[in-house]
Order: C-alpha cells, then structure tokens, then sequence
C-alpha cells in the first residue's frame, strides 16, 4: 500500500498531491496545522482542491500570541473549519497542581509529560477514524526528519502519513507564502523559522539549525515532542 502511494505520487507536486489523496481517500484523510509557514501552505492548497479532508489543531494553552492572530487571519481568508482538541481537562489540572506551571525545564521527562499530556494524547483523538495524516513536515527541517520519507507507514499511530511539501526548502515556502498573500504568523520575520508553544521556542541566530530555537535547553537529539515518530520503511 504504502509503495503504491509512493510511485502515485512520485514527481507530483503538492497541489497534485493533495487532489490524489482527495480521489483516494476523501473523507478519511486529516490535515494538521499548527499555522505554522508550511501549513498555511497546505491549508491555501487544501482550499483550491474540491476537498474533504478535514482539518484540526491542537491547541495547548502554551501558544504564542501571534499564533492566535494568524489562525483568526486564516478563518476569515478560507472559511474552513479547523477543528479544535484541548489537552484533556483532569490531567492538566494535575501537572499544573503537581508541578507548577514551568516543570519542562526541569528534565526531559518533565517536558516530554507535559508535551504527551498537550499535545500526544489530544492527537490520538484527533486522529481517531482516519486512515491518512496530512502534516507539512519538511526533510530538511532537522536531521532526523531527513530520515523520514514523503509518504509513510506510522506504526505508532497506525495510519499513512504524507507529507506534501517533503522536498520543499525553506526559501520555497516563503516565496509560495508571498506570491500568494497567504496569512503567516509575523514571528517568521522575526527569526523564529519553527514556532510552537511559547515557553519553549525562541529565535535562532543567523546560521542556526532550523530548530534551534525548539526546547533550546535540550540536546540537539531530543528535539522532537513524539508527535513524529521516526520510521525507517
Ligand atoms: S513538532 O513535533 O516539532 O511540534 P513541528 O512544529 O515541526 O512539529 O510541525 C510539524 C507538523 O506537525 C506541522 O506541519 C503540523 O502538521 C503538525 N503539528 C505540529 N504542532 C501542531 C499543533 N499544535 N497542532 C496541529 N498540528 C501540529
Ligand atoms: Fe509543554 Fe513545551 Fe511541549 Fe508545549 S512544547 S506541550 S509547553 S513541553
């Protein structure tokens, strides 16, 4: 299944892609965003193919103010509904009772608790019922996600996730963003080229690797919240 996606889509451009899971899987495909600049991208291109994909964010009480003023931009330019998933009630009430508002800088198992309770566990439920995950992973975001490949078998999750905009550099997700006067969070201008929740992204120097600024107190190998587990298939 999974190499039959692959040559499908091979030499296909995003918009292209996109249309081929609309034909293939219609209503079992999600997209999410975090409105960062490549998934204002897809959610321009999700609006131009006739499409059922649906589309969700999790929101984890941690986001930057900006982040609130580019998904506001993004409801009033495309009108499309972006489904909302909180961290369950109960178990943030816990952490913040337990351990106070800042534990992840305390250790990776803190920060890793707080992003599982955030971000992981909403996402099993955002997920629930679909057979493909719409990301806007890029290879060349970070090494590790060098190793992952545009269409892919997510054992963890059990379902097929694509990447459209895999092969796509930094710089041509800018100029697709302007030619098109697509709404980007203004924190791209300001240095932050990856944005996720507020404690834990600063900007990057000139040079820096692109996720540099994500959980900065942390060794360069343990930048990944478990949203994107690694496959090698
Ligand atoms: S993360 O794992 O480090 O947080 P990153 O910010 O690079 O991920 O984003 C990669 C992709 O993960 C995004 O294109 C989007 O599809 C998804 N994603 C990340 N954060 C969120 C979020 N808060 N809500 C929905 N999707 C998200
Ligand atoms: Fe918590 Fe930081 Fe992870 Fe957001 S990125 S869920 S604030 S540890």
């Amino acid at each position: 299944m999974i190499e039959q996606i692959r040559q499908d889509v091979e030499g296909l451009d995003a918009l292209a892609i996109l249309q081929y899971v609309e034909n293939k899987f219609a209503n079992k495909a999600v997209f999410s965003t975090s409105f960062g600049i490549e998934d204002q991208v897809i959610t321009d291109l999700l609006s131009r193919v006739n499409t059922h994909a649906d589309i969700f964010t999790l929101e984890t009480g941690r986001l930057f103010p900006e982040t609130y003023y580019v998904w506001n931009r993004t409801l009033d330019k495309y009108k499309l509904p972006i489904k909302t998933y909180y961290p369950n009630t109960q178990s943030v009430e816990k952490l913040v009772t337990t351990k106070g508002p800042s534990s992840f800088y305390e250790s990776v198992e803190n920060r890793k608790e707080c992003c599982y309770i955030r971000k992981i566990e909403p996402l099993k439920r955002a997920i629930q019922g679909y057979s493909v995950w719409i990301t806007g992973i890029r290879a060349d975001q970070s090494e590790n996600r060098e190793d992952m490949h545009q269409v892919e078998w997510d054992e963890v999750n059990q379902l097929i996730k694509i990447h459209p905009l895999f092969y796509w550099t930094y710089q041509d997700v800018v100029d697709f963003i302007k030619e098109n006067f697509i709404p980007y969070n203004p924190l791209h201008d300001k240095g932050f080229p990856s944005i996720g929740c507020q404690p834990c992204t600063r900007a990057v120097q000139e040079g820096d690797d692109f996720r540099a600024g994500r959980w900065w107190w942390e060794d360069k190998s343990k930048k990944e919240c478990g949203l994107h587990s690694v496959t090698k298939n």
